[in-house]
């Protein structure tokens, strides 16, 4: 994945920069990590002359080629912005501003290629998160126009200066674990969706998922769900990422690690005994539900009779004829 972090703010060593910087280091380890700084290129404003809103085009030559040479090699784009004045500085607006052959709302308009993932970091020396909210909403209206899907952002309050964005490294480091966590779930969705050959046999009725999304208050569902896999099903794989090592260790007191190529993960499979399923029907809903409404912490939950149980127990794909809950769910 190739990644683009931003520098909205025109200094170039200043805490906006700081951040920059810590985020490319977390996330160099796992992505293909550019950074650049809005100061680092020179281009005039928008003057207004709405040519772009027929032809895609500007009429102005400048830097604006190069930043958007940027956005076209990334897959994420990672924005840091200070409030300037309670909005994202002058610079960044301007450049903003210079996209406008790109927006979404003329009929004729220019196309960054593929699908880009946006996140937002906002900072201000002010203690309000309003403002950084508002920071960030003007970053997502652009990500918006551009077609740029908004995945995350954070707000940090309370930071003037270098030293300040430095002590915030804890919270700024955890919104990168969710950045590489959400690529490498997409990635094993697109890889779990291809998945043809695998020990457990997929019903062909299976296709038709139940989602458990945010309105969802409790596990109440998917229990009933699982207890009646259960009963039907003699052996179990659990897919757990490899950072999930708490999960892991739970698994493996229920089975063995299955040989596999998933880098990014381990395969615990085993038989399903009453311990087993003691242990995964008496398991509290996870407190983590801010990226996915979680019903479990196991990642995927998958049984011989065809029952699966996907992303944290968001989507269920099962056997049609072995439940008979489809009426209360959905
Ligand atoms: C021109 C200017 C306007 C600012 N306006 C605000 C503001 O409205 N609210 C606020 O909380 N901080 C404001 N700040 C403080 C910055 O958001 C804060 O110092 C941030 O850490 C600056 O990062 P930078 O030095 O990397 O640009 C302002 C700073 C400048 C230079």
């Amino acid at each position: 994945m190739n990644t683009l972090v931003i520098n909205c703010s025109p200094v170039r060593n200043g805490a906006t920069a700081e951040i920059v910087h810590i985020v490319s280091e977390c996330l160099k380890h796992k992505f293909k990590v550019k950074s650049i700084c809005i100061d680092d290129f020179e281009f005039g404003f928008c003057k207004g002359c709405r040519s772009c809103h027929s032809t895609g085009k500007c009429i102005q030559h400048d830097d604006i080629d190069a930043i958007m040479k940027e956005y076209e090699w990334a897959d994420i784009i990672v924005s840091v912005a200070p409030s300037y004045w309670a909005d994202i500085p002058g610079q960044f607006k301007a450049f903003i501003d210079r996209c406008t052959p790109w927006c979404n709302t003329h009929e004729s308009h220019a196309e960054l290629p593929g699908e880009k993932k946006g996140y937002t970091i906002a900072l201000r020396t002010g203690p309000g998160m309003p403002e950084c909210e508002r920071v960030i909403g003007s970053i997502e209206h652009f990500y918006g126009h551009l077609e740029i899907v908004s995945c995350g952002s954070l707000g940090l309050c309370s930071v003037e200066c270098k030293e300040d964005a430095a002590g915030r490294i804890a919270e700024i480091t955890e919104f990168c674990d969710r950045i590489v966590r959400k690529a490498l779930e997409d990635v094993l969705s697109e890889q779990i969706a291809d998945m043809k050959v695998n020990t457990v046999a997929v019903d062909e009725k299976a296709e038709h998922p139940i989602y458990f999304d945010k309105t969802e208050k409790d596990n109440s569902k998917w229990l009933e769900l699982l207890t009646g896999a259960l009963k039907e099903s003699e052996t179990f794989e659990i897919h757990c990422w490899n950072e999930e090592k708490e999960w892991m260790e739970v698994a493996l007191q229920y089975g063995t690690l299955k040989a596999s190529d998933w880098k990014y993960g381990k395969i615990i499979t085993g038989n399903v005994t009453p311990e087993f399923m003691d242990m995964l029907l008496n398991m509290p809903k996870p407190l983590d539900i801010e990226l996915d409404n979680k019903m479990t912490p196991f990642f995927n939950v998958f049984l011989n009779n065809g029952f699966q149980s996907s992303h944290y127990g968001t989507e269920i794909y099962r056997n049609e004829k072995d439940f008979f809950l489809e009426d209360e769910v959905q």
